[in-house]
């Protein structure tokens, strides 16, 4: 059954990002309905936007969001009605060898990156009837939604929704990078270029598990002042500097240097940023085309490694409760992580935020 119509966020490849009305219909078996509390803007829905990453049909943008379980489908055995949960973008199928194997990030059956449910439909039609899509399986700009069980983690009710929907990608992207990806040590040195969202968390997970030094990379001066706040003991102006020189001059390179822009010439300058045996961890996403080239001699011979890393390779029903309990014991500022909240109605307005590099993480609340 259908609901009545609802504001949502769209990007058209026929014509642009504008607010359309929707309609949602009800949770099928394995599915969960959601009413979403508040949604943040990341840089991945901007890739869209700017056709870094095209699509040929309508979506609903939004994957970084929270809310509270309204019904569920039949099957559902992890969330009830009432439940608060944060939404994971990776949806796992539970089922390949990857997943089977405790490896979700890497999951090879999940229809999130599709942009549909796992059944390839979607619950979103518009006044006309015709399908909009769920980016990356969510499509949380808008009021509520139906996502895939292993989309929908139950938190804690104290953890605030804001909180919750920065742990939906940026906080468990950037901090898994870290523990997940990177394994940091206490005493290993790091350097995060771009301190937007993700960047400012990857700073926030290296002060968790004492890296020390950690120099902070961008060209606002207002997030390498939050970069600081969340334990850079460095920063540096990355248009005025030549990171890898300096990482070199003063440190004799970095045991880490993680990228969180999506920028394939940034990319190319990391592994001279490190010491041999260093790691070059790919955070930012680039075009869907993009490529890069790399001193060959360099990687093999100082036995420099590149990761790649997804969702920071993090299994999401495991590393979002551990999140949402050390941030509501203290461990990790993520109020400071918010920047703008904004209605709805005003998404283009965070999409300029985000383009412009203003204030820190937008939050959007239907
Ligand atoms: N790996 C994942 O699973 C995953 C998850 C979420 C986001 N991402 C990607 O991470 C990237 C960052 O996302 P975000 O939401 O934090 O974006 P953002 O726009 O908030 O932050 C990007 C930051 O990079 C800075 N920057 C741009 N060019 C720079 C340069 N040349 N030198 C130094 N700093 C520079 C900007 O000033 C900005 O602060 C995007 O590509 C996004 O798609 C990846
Ligand atoms: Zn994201
Ligand atoms: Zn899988």
């Amino acid at each position: 059954m259908a609901s009545k119509l609802s504001p949502a966020i769209v990007f058209d490849p026929a014509s642009g990002l504008r607010s359309r009305d929707v309609s949602l219909r009800s949770a099928g078996p394995g599915e969960v309905e959601i009413d979403v509390r508040a949604a943040g803007v990341c840089h991945s829905d901007l890739h869209i936007v700017t056709g870094d990453w095209p699509s040929d049909r309508p979506l609903v943008l939004g994957h970084e969001a929270a809310g509270v379980v309204t019904d569920v489908g039949a099957g559902v055995t992890s969330v009830k009605p009432g439940d608060h949960v944060v939404l994971s973008w990776f949806a796992p199928c539970r089922r390949c060898r990857k997943c089977v194997a405790g490896m979700a990030w890497l999951c090879t059956g999940t229809k999130a990156v599709a942009n549909t449910l796992p059944d390839g439909t979607t619950p979103f039609t518009d006044a006309q009837g015709e399908a909009v899509w769920p980016y990356l399986g969510l499509g949380a700009f808008t009021s509520r939604l139906v996502v895939p069980e292993a989309a929908a983690v139950k938190v804690p009710d104290e953890l605030p929704f804001g909180i919750g929907a920065l742990l939906g990608c940026s906080v468990t992207t950037g901090i898994g990078a870290v523990v997940n990806t990177a394994r940091v040590r206490p005493g290993e040195s790091a350097v995060v270029v771009g301190t937007g969202g993700v960047g400012l968390c990857v700073v926030m997970g290296l002060r968790l598990v004492g890296a020390d030094p950690v120099i902070a990379v961008d060209l606002s001066p207002e997030r390498l002042a939050v970069a600081e706040r969340f334990g850079a003991t460095h920063t540096l102006d990355g248009a005025e500097t030549d990171v890898a020189a300096w990482c070199r001059e003063e440190l004799g390179g970095v045991d880490y240097a993680f990228e969180a822009i999506g920028s394939p010439s940034v990319v190319e300058t990391l592994p001279a940023m490190l010491t041999s045996g260093g790691a070059a961890v790919l955070v930012g996403m680039a075009a869907t085309d993009a490529t890069g080239s790399f001193n060959l001699f360099d990687l093999a011979d100082q036995g420099k490694r590149i990761l790649g890393c997804n969702y920071g390779s993090s299994v999401g029903e495991v590393d979002i409760p551990k999140l949402a309990r050390l941030y509501l014991a203290g461990r990790l500022p993520l109020d400071d992580l918010i920047g703008t909240v904004r209605p709805l109605r005003e998404a283009a307005a965070a999409f300029d935020d985000l383009r412009s590099n203003t204030g820190v993480r937008t939050i959007l609340e239907p």
